[in-house]
């Protein structure tokens, strides 16, 4: 099993090269992409990023001429078999390839985009011997050596990493649209004690944002979000504000529980006196539930302010014990 896990990381390599010099030809359409979504030809590199051909069976031809078995790239699930008709053809095909490395850097699956607005947006590799999309997340490879301040900033895409990169934003992992899951958690937990979370602003983004919380304490991370503003992701975000406007939003993300407050917020109508008295019955619970009396009472404060209720009241009901000197 050993040795076909290392011939499966083989193939994969060999791929990632293809697709790359795919990418290097001239007037190629997947290079003409990327270089109108302003990354540099370094970064291109750095990455890895390539082409697949808008052909049947170029890469599979590729491979079998470099002596690998058909059956062998079917279950790195780069080559598709249709049964009906026993076709083989590229699973990926005219889009532009993101490799996927371990994070010890070797490929162990590729994410490939149209070049329009076609879809599916994005086809993944699917599982594989080598490819465990549970345990992976796209770019610890190269972030592990950027580590700042024991951080790292989580973000949703391919494109959102790459871009922060550029803009020398280095302490970055990506978790590819899908749900964060606990083993993502405690390979984060190996390398920084602290994350904060730059997901898409829209709803699906919140909801994964608040699954991502409840995952990240579960592995003892300390949890901020990050607040984009205006901007859909962190790579509109990077090209509208820049490094420094990054870097700002980083100092300036609060602790989760805020962002918690805030969207459970929204759900009420606080000029309504039951509404009023929900919302902050919701809020305590959850105040009720942290550790760190500092973090009690500051939350106490911001929850009070919100609402005008005092914060004797608010403490009282989160268990801080409330004393007078008359
Ligand atoms: P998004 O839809 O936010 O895409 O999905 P994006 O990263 O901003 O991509 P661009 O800027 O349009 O190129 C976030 C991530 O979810 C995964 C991809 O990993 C993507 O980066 N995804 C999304 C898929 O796997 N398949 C899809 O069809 C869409
Ligand atoms: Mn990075
Ligand atoms: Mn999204
Ligand atoms: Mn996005
Ligand atoms: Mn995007």
């Amino acid at each position: 099993k050993i040795q076909e896990i290392n011939k499966f990381r083989e193939i994969h390599t060999e791929a990632a090269r293809f697709y790359f010099a795919n990418l290097l030809r001239t007037k190629n359409p997947g290079y003409e992409y990327l270089r109108k979504r302003g990354l540099s030809d370094k970064i291109i590199k750095k990455f890895g990023l390539g082409y697949s051909p808008n052909s049947w069976n170029s890469l599979m031809n590729y491979l079998l001429s470099k002596g690998y078995d058909k059956t062998d790239l079917v279950k790195c699930g780069l080559i598709t078999h249709k049964t009906e008709s026993n076709k083989y053809f590229d699973r990926f095909r005219n889009r532009v390839m993101f490799p996927i490395f371990n994070y010890n850097g070797k490929v162990i699956g590729f994410g490939g985009r149209v070049l329009d607005d076609s879809l599916p947006k994005y086809l993944n590799s699917p599982e594989t011997l080598v490819f465990n999309k549970r345990m992976n997340l796209y770019g610890l490879n190269i972030s592990k050596k950027g580590i700042k301040d024991d951080t790292l900033i989580l973000v949703e895409g391919y494109m959102d990493l790459i871009s922060l990169y550029q803009n020398n934003i280095e302490n970055v992992v990506a978790t590819l649209g899908t749900a964060l899951t606990i083993e993502q958690a405690k390979l984060i937990r190996r390398f920084a004690k602290n994350v904060i979370i730059s997901y898409d602003s829209d709803q699906a983004g919140q909801n994964a944002t608040l699954r991502a919380i409840d995952i990240l304490l579960k592995a003892d991370i300390k949890v901020k979000i990050l607040n984009l503003k205006d901007c859909k992701d962190p790579d509109d975000f990077i090209k509208k504000y820049g490094f420094d406007g990054y870097k700002k939003a980083i100092e300036e993300s609060d602790y989760y529980i805020k962002f918690k407050i805030d969207l459970l917020k929204n759900k009420y109508n606080l000029k309504n006196d039951t509404q009023k008295m929900n919302f902050v019955e919701e809020s305590t619970l959850m105040l009720k539930k942290l550790k760190s009396p500092i973090e009690k009472d500051l939350y106490a404060k911001y929850l009070s302010d919100l609402t005008n209720i005092s914060v004797d009241s608010i403490r009282a009901s989160i268990g801080i014990k409330v004393s007078r000197n008359y």
